[in-house]
C-alpha cells in the first residue's frame, strides 16, 4: 500500500526563491524513507507541503490517498509531525508532552495515559517523566516532543532533523526508537543531511539537492549510481606504522 504519493511537486518562495523544482516519490506503507541533501536543498521545504503547512506551487501530494492541499483536517489526523526548530516549553515535562498531545488530538484519557506510558518507555524517559524540561539535557528534551506524537498513535511520522545537535548516545537512541516504529508498521519519513544517519535508519533514500531528487534506492543502489570517486583519509597514527596518515 502507498502511503505517500508525491507528484511534480515544486515550490517558488514569495520572494523568488525556487525552494524546489520538479519532486517526485512513493513511500511504502511501514517503510522509512530519508530525504538526505545538503542545507537549503529544499528538505524541510518538501515536508512542511506534506504536512500542510505550506501550500505548494505545483503538483500534488496524497498520504494514504488524501490529498494534502484538498483534505488537510483528514491529512493532519493521520500524521505526526516533529520540525525541524523544535521548541520545548520548559515547564513541561515529559510527560506532559506525552500525555497532553493525544488529549489534544481527542483520544480519551484512559487511552492518552496508557500511551503516554508506552511512548516514555520507548524513548527512555519514563524515569525522568516528571522533570521540567528545562532541566533535560537537548537529546532527553527532543525525546520527550517524540514521545507526544508516538503517543498519539499516528501512522504516519515525519521528522526534520531530528538528531541534529545531540550527542551519540542520544542520536543513538532516537534511531532505535524509529527502527521500533517501522517494526510496528508505522510509516516513516525522516530528513537529514548526515549521510550516516541515513544509512543507519533508512530503508530507502532519496538524495536531494538544490530542489530536485537525484538519486533514489536502498543505499547500495545509490552507491553503485554514483560514478564520483571518493577519496577516504584517515587521520592518526596506526600503532606500529609511525609516520603513515
Ligand atoms: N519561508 C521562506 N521564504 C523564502 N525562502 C525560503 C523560505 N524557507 C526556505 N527558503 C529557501 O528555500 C530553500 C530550501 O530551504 P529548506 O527547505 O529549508 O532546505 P533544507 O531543509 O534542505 O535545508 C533555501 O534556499 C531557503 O533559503
Ligand atoms: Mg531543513
Amino acid at each position: 500500500m502507498t502511503a505517500l504519493n508525491v507528484e511534480n511537486i515544486g515550490k517558488t518562495y514569495k520572494n523568488g526563491v525556487k525552494a524546489l523544482d520538479d519532486i517526485s516519490l512513493q513511500v511504502e506503507k511501514g517503510e522509512l524513507y530519508t530525504f538526505l541533501g545538503p542545507n537549503g536543498a529544499g528538505k524541510t521545504t518538501l515536508l512542511r507541503i506534506i504536512a500542510t503547512q505550506l501550500l505548494p506551487s505545483k503538483g500534488k501530494a496524497m498520504i494514504f490517498g488524501h490529498d494534502v492541499v484538498k483534505q488537510p483536517q483528514l491529512v493532519r489526523n493521520l500524521i505526526g509531525i516533529v520540525p525541524q526548530d523544535v521548541i520545548s516549553y520548559g515547564s513541561f515535562t515529559p510527560y506532559d508532552y506525552a500525555y497532553f498531545f493525544p488529549l489534544l488530538r481527542g483520544m480519551d484519557r484512559n487511552k492518552a495515559k496508557e500511551n503516554a506510558e508506552k511512548a516514555l518507555k520507548a524513548v527512555e524517559l519514563w524515569d525522568l517523566r516528571k522533570r521540567y524540561c528545562f532541566t533535560l539535557s537537548g537529546g532527553e528534551r527532543r525525546r520527550a516532543v517524540i514521545s507526544g506524537i508516538l503517543a498519539s498513535d499516528v501512522d504516519f511520522l515525519m521528522l526534520d532533523e531530528p538528531t541534529s545537535g545531540l550527542d551519540a548516545v542520544s542520536r543513538r537512541k532516537v534511531w532505535s526508537t524509529l527502527r521500533d516504529l517501522v517494526k510496528l508498521g508505522k510509516t516513516i519519513i525522516l530528513t537529514t543531511h548526515n549521510m550516516e544517519e541515513a544509512e543507519m535508519v533508512s530503508d530507502r533514500i532519496g538524495i536531494v539537492n538544490k530542489g530536485s531528487k537525484i538519486v533514489e534506492g536502498t543505499l547500495e543502489l545509490i552507491k553503485e549510481q554514483v560514478t564520483e570517486k571518493y577519496r577516504v583519509v584517515v587521520k592518526g597514527t596506526i600503532p606500529g606504522k609511525e609516520g603513515v596518515n
